[in-house]
C-alpha cells in the first residue's frame, strides 16, 4: 500500500497562539479567545481603557475598597464555624500591577502590622511593577510574585497558621464562560482549607446603555483594544489582515446577561495566514466574535459561589449598585 503523505503543518500551529487562531477562525461563528488580547500594546491600551470616563469598573471597584478596605479584612479575620481569629495570607489571582489591591494590604497591616501577600500574574513586568510601588509604599509587606496562568492553580503556599484570603477582582471572572467559571472556582476551592476566603469583585447587570458605553467608549480606545488582537495575528503569524476592514462591533446579550465584542468585516475579502497554511475568505457583514463580559446578579454570584463550595459571608456594594465584592468563606 502507498503511503499516504500528510501535508506538512507548519510549527506555529502547535504553539498556543497558533493553535487558537486556527481553531477560532475556521470555527462558524468566528471567534478569538480574550486572552489573545493582552500582549504588550494589548496590555497596555487596557490599562488605558480603566482611566476611561466611560469604564465605570474599575475606579467602582475602587471606591468600594476606598470606604471599606477594614470591614473587608475584620470579616476575612473573623472567627468562623471552623475556628478563631486568625491573621490572612493575601493571594491575588491575575494580579497585573494590583493597583487597587495597596487599599486592602493597607488594612491588613493596620490589622495584624505584617502581611505576606502572593501575587500571580502571566506578566512579569506587571509583578515587577507592583513590588516596586507595594513594597516602597506599604512597610510589612512580604511580597511573593508568581509569574503564571492562575488557572493552573495557585501554586506552593506554604501552611504558617495564617488563614489565606484569595482576591479574584476586576471582575476577571467575568471573562470566562459560564462552565469554565466554575471550574475555576471549583479549582481555586480544591486548593483551600475550610475557613480559608475568597474576596471576589464583580460587575453587576445595569441599565444597557451604561454597560454598552463602558465598551465603545467615546475616543476609541476599546475599539483600538479590540483591532490590536488582529495586528498580533498580522506581527507573530504572518497574517495580512487590514484593520481598516474591520468595525468594532458592541453589544448585549440579553439572554446571556453579557457583553459581546466583535470584529466586523466591512467588505467581503480574503485574509492568509501562510503560517497555519491558512486562507479565509470574510463576507460583508462577517463577525470575529472576541470577547464576553459576563454581568451578574446578587443572586447569581450566591448561586455559583454555593454551587462552587463556598458561603458568602458578607457583600458590599457603591450607591448605585452597579459593581458588587463579595466575601465568601470556603465550606
Ligand atoms: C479584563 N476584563 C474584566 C475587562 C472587561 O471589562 O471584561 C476586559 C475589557 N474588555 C473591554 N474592555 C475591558
Amino acid at each position: 500500500m502507498n503511503a499516504v503523505s500528510l501535508p506538512r503543518l507548519s510549527e506555529a500551529v502547535y504553539t498556543p497562539l497558533g493553535s487558537e487562531v486556527y481553531r477560532g477562525l475556521t470555527a462558524r461563528p468566528r471567534t478569538l479567545s480574550p486572552w489573545l488580547f493582552y500582549d504588550q500594546e494589548g496590555s497596555r491600551l487596557f490599562e488605558e481603557i480603566t482611566t476611561l470616563d466611560e469604564y465605570y469598573l474599575t475606579r467602582t471597584e475602587r471606591t468600594i475598597f476606598e470606604a471599606n478596605a477594614d470591614a473587608i479584612i475584620a470579616a476575612a479575620s473573623a472567627p468562623t464555624p471552623h475556628g478563631i481569629e486568625r491573621d490572612l495570607t493575601i493571594i491575588e489571582l491575575g494580579a497585573g500591577t494590583a493597583t487597587k489591591t495597596g487599599l486592602l494590604l493597607r488594612a491588613a497591616i493596620r490589622r495584624q502590622e505584617a502581611v505576606t501577600y502572593h501575587a500571580i500574574d502571566v506578566s512579569e513586568s506587571a509583578l515587577d511593577e507592583a513590588q516596586q510601588h507595594l513594597t516602597a509604599a506599604i512597610p510589612g509587606i512580604t511580597f511573593e510574585p508568581r509569574v503564571g496562568d492562575y488557572t493552573e492553580g495557585l501554586g506552593v503556599i506554604p501552611p504558617d497558621g495564617t488563614r489565606r484570603l484569595v482576591l479574584y477582582i476586576g471582575s476577571s471572572l467575568g471573562n470566562f464562560e459560564p462552565e469554565e467559571a466554575r471550574r475555576l472556582l471549583l479549582g481555586v476551592r480544591n486548593q483551600l482549607a475550610p475557613g480559608d476566603m475568597l474576596l471576589l469583585g464583580v460587575d453587576m447587570v445595569k441599565d444597557i446603555s451604561t454597560l454598552v458605553a463602558a465598551y465603545d467608549d467615546a475616543s476609541g480606545v476599546t475599539a483600538a483594544f479590540n483591532r490590536n488582537v488582529l495586528t498580533r495575528i498580522n506581527r507573530e503569524l504572518g497574517a495580512d489582515f487590514d484593520l481598516m476592514k474591520f468595525r468594532h462591533k458592541v453589544r448585549w446579550n440579553g439572554a446571556h446577561s453579557r457583553i459581546e465584542m466583535h470584529l466586523e468585516s466591512l467588505l467581503a475579502h480574503d485574509i492568509s495566514i501562510p503560517s497555519l497554511d491558512l486562507s479565509l475568505a470574510f463576507r460583508r457583514g462577517e463577525t470575529i466574535h472576541t470577547e464576553n463580559s459576563y454581568k451578574f446578579t446578587t443572586e447569581g454570584v450566591q448561586h455559583l459561589l454555593t454551587q462552587t463550595g463556598f458561603t458568602v459571608v458578607d457583600r458590599w456594594t457603591d450607591p448605585q449598585r452597579w459593581f458588587g465584592v463579595f466575601l465568601a468563606r470556603v465550606h
